[in-house]
């Protein structure tokens, strides 16, 4: 098993981008195979900080990264977040970054329509980032995509348009909106295409090629599995699988090349944007913890809600996904605590529940049945082996390992890349 697929386990935000990139020295590609900006991925290396959304963390340290097919693009968002990086030093050129002909691009219509939706949806909103991601979706498996390999061939263009404009067109109307600037939008398609088309391939051959070499790839997933569309706190979910069996589908791979699945799993549990979360706090220990872990979003910038670990959700995110062993990141917030507890079972009419229901009715009331340990008051933040964690730590982790019926391969203590400890190497496995 050479390949490692890194998925969140919990609501997104787990710490996928900092993993990702301190495994990325060791691989020979870091390939995106889902979602698209609305992920917010922050790496931290010495003394700069780099924020990605689009683009795979394998970028920042030079490696092969590729846009599989899966995700969905914004072009202008692209080009914004390549000059960015450059201006940080980073080098993109089309030998270390590729992106899939076939993938769905967003377009600016996708942004307005998931911005009317939301407003007009008043407090049943999502809460989505507003990047557009579900419309862009939409039309994705609704046949009328605009996609990369179109870019090469705008002049034929017309049916397709006429298939979209068909479609949102009407939606528009609804909103009071006037129909698709047909013209605005080729101009628009005719001034980006150049930018895209210098990266754009039939991304599953180079893999192909990778593969045969036998180098090693990394998959970052983004968002998490309680977003995926099928397996999460539907519908306050994202609008792609975030599952690990989507990295074969998303890349141009057959199921069999995910290998190692590493789930990253915050020690305690966020979330951004509206949706169920039976372990929330809305007390001074949740504010505590979320000035602690400098819980603000990256795209976004909104606060995220925090709460106690809830092993019954990872265990069942662990399962559905499919996940080897896990990175248990942000032990060091909890640094200082005088108790932690972690959520165990739900009650739900009087019974207990041993997995998250999948109705939003039940989801949204069943009552966290907790079990309290005791804190730790020596810090964890910036150890790199098992012996520097402080006992009641360490008991901390074996709890949570044992009760997600899942091993813990690496522990995270800091931002910076190489507070990291490993105690079972994915890419060995
Ligand atoms: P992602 O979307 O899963 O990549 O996670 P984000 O980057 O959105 O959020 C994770 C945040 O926690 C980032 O600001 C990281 O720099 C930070 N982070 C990652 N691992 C650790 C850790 O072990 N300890 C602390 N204190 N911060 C961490
Ligand atoms: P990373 O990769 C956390 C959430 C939004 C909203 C829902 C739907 O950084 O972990 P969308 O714009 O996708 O239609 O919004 O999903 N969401 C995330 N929450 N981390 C993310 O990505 C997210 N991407 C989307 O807040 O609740
Ligand atoms: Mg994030």
């Amino acid at each position: 098993m050479a390949n490692v697929t890194v998925i969140g386990a919990q609501w997104g935000d787990e710490g996928k981008g900092k993993i990702v990139d301190w495994l990325a020295s060791r691989a020979d590609a870091v390939v995106r195979f889902q979602g698209g900006h609305n992920a917010g991925h922050t790496l931290v290396v010495g003394d700069k900080t780099y924020k990605l959304s689009l683009l795979p963390s394998g970028i920042v340290t030079g490696t092969l990264s590729i846009v599989g097919n899966g995700v969905v693009l914004d072009p202008w968002h692209l080009k914004a977040e390549v000059e960015k990086l450059e201006g940080q030093g980073v080098e993109i050129n089309p030998d270390n970054f590729a992106i899939a002909d076939n993938c769905p691009l967003i377009l600016p219509i996708h942004r307005d329509l998931d911005g009317l939706r939301e407003t007009a949806a008043g407090s049943g909103k999502i809460g989505t980032t507003g990047r557009g991601i579900g419309p862009a979706y939409e039309d994705k498996v609704g046949r009328r995509a605009i996609r990369v390999c179109d870019l090469a061939h705008l002049d034929h263009l017309e049916p397709q348009l006429d298939r979209l404009c068909a479609h949102h067109d009407a939606l528009r109307a609804g909103f009071d909106q006037p129909p698709i600037d047909r013209e605005e939008l080729l101009a628009q398609l005719r001034e980006i295409a150049p930018f895209v088309l210098q990266f754009a391939q039939p991304v599953w051959k180079r893999l192909k090629k990778v593969r045969k070499a036998g180098a090693k790839i990394l998959f970052e997933g983004a968002q998490g599995v309680l977003l995926d569309i099928d397996h999460g706190t539907y519908p306050f979910v994202t609008s792609s699988n975030t599952v690990s069996g989507t990295a074969a589908a998303g890349s141009g791979l057959g199921p069999n090349s995910t290998g190692f699945v590493l789930g990253i799993v915050k020690a305690y549990t966020t979330r951004v944007g509206s949706g169920p979360f039976p372990t929330e706090l809305d007390d001074e220990v949740g504010e505590g913890i979320g000035e602690r872990g400098h819980e603000f979003g990256t795209v976004t910038g909104r606060q995220r809600r925090v709460g106690w670990f809830d092993a019954v959700l990872v265990r069942q995110t662990c399962a559905i996904s499919g996940v080897t062993g896990i990175a248990l990141t942000k032990i060091d917030v909890l640094d200082g605590m005088d108790e932690v507890k972690i959520c165990t079972g739900y009650r739900l009419n009087g019974k207990i529940m041993d997995y998250f229901p999948s109705h939003a009715a039940d989801q949204a009331v069943v009552e966290p049945i907790y079990e309290t340990m005791p804190g730790w008051s020596e810090s964890t933040a910036g150890a790199r082996s098992f012996a520097d964690l402080p006992a009641n730590a360490v008991k901390y982790i074996q709890r949570v390992q044992e009760l997600i019926e899942t091993p813990v391969a690496l522990v995270s203590t800091s931002p910076e890349r190489d507070d990291t400890i490993l105690m079972r190497d994915p890419f060995m496995d």
